[in-house]
């Protein structure tokens, strides 16, 4: 499968995605590397790998989410991307565009979703007191952090954590479990069966 993935930050998840799909039965080959944020850490890093990349700058199109979105999806299909990842994207994407990659679009969230949608999850984790905290690989539905979960991973929250310690155990787990997501789906083995992700075979 051909993949795009889109980012707007440093980039560490995509470049966990990178090394998993050197391996030669890897069933996704990532084609280019796409961010909102021209200054995006990541785009050099896929760059220094040899990946086409690309930027388009939101913040040019003003409220036009859809004049963006047009043109994101043109770069998309430029590339011949079949399925799009989402790693550390930090734009809501509009229902049109959701709908074009309905069941081949997946996004990783830190925290075990359902507990935690939306931003600062660490914190909010923390001030919770949940014991368990983690990671969440699924696929994009028109709603916010919701939607057919593919894996999960977990970490214990620790006496003394601060946001920032959690973010880093949290992180780690992210570069496991989302390489093996997208093998996942790639592969055709995790697929969408109405709100639940199904999957061929036993292990998850
Ligand atoms: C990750 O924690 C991801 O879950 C969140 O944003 C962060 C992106 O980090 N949505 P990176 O850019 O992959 O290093």
């Amino acid at each position: 499968k051909r993949v795009g993935v889109l980012i707007s930050g440093r980039g560490s998840n995509m470049l966990s995605l990178i090394e998993a799909a050197k391996a030669p039965d890897y069933p996704a080959e990532i084609v280019v590397v796409g961010s909102n944020r021209p200054d995006a850490k990541g785009l050099e890093r896929a760059a220094d790998e040899g990946f086409a990349t690309f930027a388009l700058d939101h913040k040019l199109y003003g409220k036009d989410r859809e004049a963006f979105e047009r043109d994101l999806h043109a770069m998309l299909e430029q590339h011949n991307v079949e399925l799009l990842v989402l790693a550390g994207f930090l734009r809501l994407l509009t229902p049109w565009f959701v709908n074009q990659w309905q069941g081949r679009m997946i996004n990783i969230h830190p925290a075990l979703l359902p507990s935690f949608p939306g931003l600062h999850t660490h914190e909010r984790a923390l001030t919770e007191g949940v014991r368990i905290h983690g990671a969440t690989v699924h696929f994009v539905t028109a709603e916010m952090d919701v939607g057919p979960i593919i894996a999960q991973g977990a970490v214990p929250v620790l006496d003394g954590d601060n946001p920032d310690t959690l973010a880093a155990r949290v992180l780690a787990v992210e570069h496991q479990i989302y390489p093996k997501a997208l093998e996942a789906v790639a592969s055709g083995k995790a697929s969408v069966d109405g709100f639940r992700v199904k999957i061929d075979g036993a292990e998850q």
